[in-house]
């Protein structure tokens, strides 16, 4: 929901969003009073076109058309072009803006084919893997997810925008806190940051529509298994120098595992390395 008012001693226009924003607008104009309907209703389209939407999403002012072409360009060149059709991830992907995930010094190269480094020796993922992870969860607007390994807060932000609500765990406490005030600024309310270890998932708001796990174990915590619904997926890299990106789906009565591509992830640390190789 959008509340618009015009202002006329500040010469333009003072917005609030239904989740809490308060964007100014100046104007240069002569008349600001004889104009403010027709602008405010202008304007009120032009954001609900432009940026804001319905799953807590980003509010961006008119999104930069240089990094919209890149976004753009990654999801023809790098993600359709290798298979990816889901068009709810197609659509996360063009609409979240990875370059806002990243340090300043890699913005340049927020939107090549390649993982990135966000600090403490961890990595964004490669574009293509966020998106293909993101559509054997097969998940869609409703639905709850638990995500191991927040990072960035990039692949969240992707599910956030896909509609999904999301459960995210990081381990290192700077990479929690700034993922959380990352996601918090663009507004993506649905998803959630808890700082600790991700070995125990989060059973409280067990049992959840997908899990995904976005730093490699050598084998599969039980938690995880457990708080994962019947019908569901875990999306989740094993293995230690040699890796395999797999997915687990939870049956009435078993486990049914798959395993997709060779991938190379950061290892998942804390409980699970501790207990090493079962
Ligand atoms: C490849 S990065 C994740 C990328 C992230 N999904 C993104 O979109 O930026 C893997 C992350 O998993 C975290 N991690 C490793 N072991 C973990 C654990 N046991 N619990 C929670 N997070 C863990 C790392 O600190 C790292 O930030």
């Amino acid at each position: 929901m959008l509340y618009v008012r015009g202002d006329r001693r500040a010469g333009g226009f003072r917005i609030r969003t239904g989740h809490g924003e308060r964007w100014r607008l100046k104007m240069r104009c002569r008349r600001p009073a004889t104009l403010t309907l027709s602008a405010a209703v202008l304007l009120v389209a032009a954001l609900q076109l432009g940026g804001c939407d319905s799953h807590g999403g980003q509010l961006t002012q008119a999104a930069d058309p240089e990094w919209q072409m890149q976004r753009e360009r990654m999801v023809s060149e790098q993600i359709e072009a290798r298979g990816v059709k889901d068009p709810l991830v197609l659509e996360g992907m063009r609409s979240v803006e990875r370059h806002l995930f990243v340090p300043e010094t890699s913005r340049d190269s927020a939107y090549i084919d390649s993982p990135l480094p966000i600090g403490d020796s961890q990595t964004i993922s490669q574009p293509y893997i966020v998106a293909l992870m993101s559509e054997l969860l097969e998940v869609g607007p409703g639905d709850r997810v638990l995500e191991i390994g927040t990072g960035s807060g990039y692949q969240a932000a992707v599910l956030a925008a896909m509609g999904v609500e999301v459960f995210s765990i990081e381990i290192r406490p700077r990479l929690c806190e700034r993922a959380s005030e990352t996601l918090a600024k663009l507004n993506y309310t649905t998803a959630r940051v808890r700082c600790g270890d991700g070995y125990g998932g989060w059973p409280d708001e067990a049992p959840f529509n997908g899990i995904i796990v976005t730093a490699a174990p050598e084998w599969v915590p039980d938690p995880l298994l457990e708080q994962l619904a019947v019908g569901a997926n875990m999306v989740i890299p094993v293995g230690d120098f040699y890796q395999e990106l797999k997915v687990i789906t939870r049956t009435a009565d078993a486990f049914e595992e798959r395993s997709v591509i060779p991938v190379r992830f950061v290892p998942m640390t804390g409980e699970v390395e501790r207990q090493g190789d079962p």
